[in-house]
């Protein structure tokens, strides 16, 4: 019987641990992208077709969460923890081409990875389309 508290006891501490440390990540941990991210070249940088290829993908398959002008209003949007990035704010603009496409690549929580669902260019036409809504901002 002793034995088993001893053994009983431990497991519960790890899991109630794991358990915990889960949800703090969910709600609070800052979404950061590996520094080898920041390497990753953009082949398709300041080049205009890309962008509205981009904008062609996230009017499908990204505007229902991050809202039409990517401020993270949109519909689908009211449920999740954490919201989904506001695009047009610095959090995002001052990250690197290569970390904004593997945060688009690898997702994390309700974000899901488009590594599989876009191929590469399609990604990097998002990327495009994302640094493009800072631009307008800022000409208001
Ligand atoms: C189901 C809702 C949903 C959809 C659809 C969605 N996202 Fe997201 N996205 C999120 C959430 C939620 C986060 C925040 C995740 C976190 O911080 O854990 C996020 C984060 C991001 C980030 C990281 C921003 C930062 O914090 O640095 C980028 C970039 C992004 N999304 C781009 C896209 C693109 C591009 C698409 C379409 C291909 C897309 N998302 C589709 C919910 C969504």
């Amino acid at each position: 019987m002793k034995t088993a508290i001893k053994l009983v006891v431990p497991v519960v501490v790890i899991l109630l641990t794991a358990f915990h440390s889960n949800v703090s990540v969910q709600q609070s941990t800052p979404w950061v992208a590996p520094s080898s991210a920041d390497t990753i070249q953009n082949p398709l940088k300041n080049n205009p077709a890309a962008v509205t290829e981009g904008k062609k993908l996230y009017d499908k398959y990204c505007w229902t969460c991050h809202g039409k002008s990517g401020k993270g209003d949109g519909p689908g949007a009211k449920t999740l923890n954490p919201k989904p990035a506001d695009h047009t704010s610095p959090v995002v603009q001052n990250q690197s081409d290569g970390a904004i496409w593997w945060k688009i690549s690898k997702g994390r929580g309700q974000m899901s990875p488009y590594e599989k669902s876009l191929n590469k260019n399609q990604r990097w036409q998002l990327v495009c389309y994302i640094r493009s809504m800072a631009a307008t901002q800022q000409t208001k």
